[in-house]
């Protein structure tokens, strides 16, 4: 799906005016608003139902430098972004003194990224000369799954009327957030991993010749390292291939509805996604096929355990998320079925 010039300009100029614009990135979709607009930004926390004190991410256009917004930007910074992007991987640096601390729900630090999405790219172009950024999260209410086409937004924000335009780019190719590498603590912590994305550490690591260690207490606080989180309604629990047969099977005995996020032959159940055996493929149908079964009417979305090696590390980080807020209500109806 592609977006014309005139929507672009449209979308630039609500953009400038202070209004939220949802759009396509290969990651997810955002909900994106000027940075540099702290009423703007506010509009963002207000419309996702997001606590006020947690940062978002702000987005460049390819040509605009970084000092526009972080300060004390050490070279790995630079590497990074020259290896990676435009594309999927967002930096923490310690933030630019002229840039209002609400995009960092007042940390002192910023995250940077700078999408490959061609819509994305043509909006942060056009947007106040290519030199904004634009505060965005995922475009979904807060702790919800994460949109990845525009129907996606759409049935997130359509009743509440606070979003101006949602651009329509196409199913996002990733289909998971970006890779989070903080850059802020450099010379005391290292490079630290936030969230693991399509980009992994080894791939870093090979640029920077430094692998980024898992977080740390000291760690700056990112609501994609929320337990719970990226969760459908319908309660879900993950489990590994056989244990999940015999999961199915009490279940249905039992008369229950199971929904099946699956990637190897299984039986029947009452509704199924099958996804392709492979991190990129599973990871870039995995938001939809959770929605899709999100709203078959089942008791429970039961999701076959991926492999554990760090290839799906992105993948089974969301998908653990996801199941976290519903382990007790699992429990129960496990308890109930149980032979
Ligand atoms: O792929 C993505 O990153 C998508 C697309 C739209 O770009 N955006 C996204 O945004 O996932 P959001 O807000 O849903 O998640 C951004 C994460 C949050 O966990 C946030 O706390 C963290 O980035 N983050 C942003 N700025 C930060 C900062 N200064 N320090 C620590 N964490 C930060
Ligand atoms: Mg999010």
């Amino acid at each position: 799906m592609s977006v014309d010039q005139t929507t672009i300009a449209a979308a630039a100029r609500a953009l400038e005016q202070g209004l939220l614009v949802a759009f396509p990135t290969e990651t997810v979709y955002g909900l994106g608003a000027d940075a540099a607009n702290p009423a703007a930004v506010a509009a963002i926390y207000a419309a996702k139902g997001r606590p006020q004190d947690h940062p978002v991410i702000v987005h460049l256009s390819p040509d605009c430098p970084l000092d526009d917004w972080a300060a004390e930007i050490p070279a790995e910074a630079h590497q990074l972004a020259a290896a990676f992007w435009p594309g999927p991987l967002t930096m923490i640096l310690k933030r630019a003194p002229h840039v209002p601390a609400d995009v960092s729900g007042g940390q002192d630090t910023i995250g940077l990224r700078c999408p490959s999405h061609p819509v994305a790219i043509a909006l942060l172009q056009q947007f106040k000369g290519g030199r904004g950024g634009i505060a965005a999260p995922s475009a979904n209410k807060f702790g919800h799954v994460s949109p990845t086409t525009a129907a996606h937004v759409h049935a997130e924000f359509d009743a509440d009327r606070k979003v101006a335009m949602v651009l329509d780019g196409g199913a996002s190719e990733v289909g998971i957030e970006s890779t989070i590498v903080d850059l802020s603590r450099l010379n005391t912590h290292g490079p630290v991993l936030l969230r693991p994305g399509h980009i992994g550490a080894e791939a870093i690591a090979a640029v920077i010749d430094r692998l980024p260690a898992a977080p740390d207490q000291a760690a700056p606080r990112a609501s994609g390292t929320l337990e719970s989180h990226y969760a459908p309604h319908t309660p879900v629990a993950m489990q590994p291939t056989a244990m999940l047969k015999t999961t199915l099977a009490a279940l249905q005995q039992a008369g229950r509805k199971v929904a099946l996020v699956h990637y190897s032959d299984l039986p029947a159940a009452h509704a199924e996604v099958r996804l392709p055996a492979a991190p990129a493929g599973f990871a870039h149908a995995l938001y939809a096929a959770l929605r899709d079964m999100d709203g078959s009417g089942a008791d429970l979305i039961l999701v076959e355990a991926p492999p554990q090696d760090a290839a799906w590390l992105g993948v089974n980080d969301r998908l653990r998320r996801a199941a976290h807020g519903s382990t007790g209500i699992v429990h129960g109806l496990l308890n109930e079925v149980a032979p």
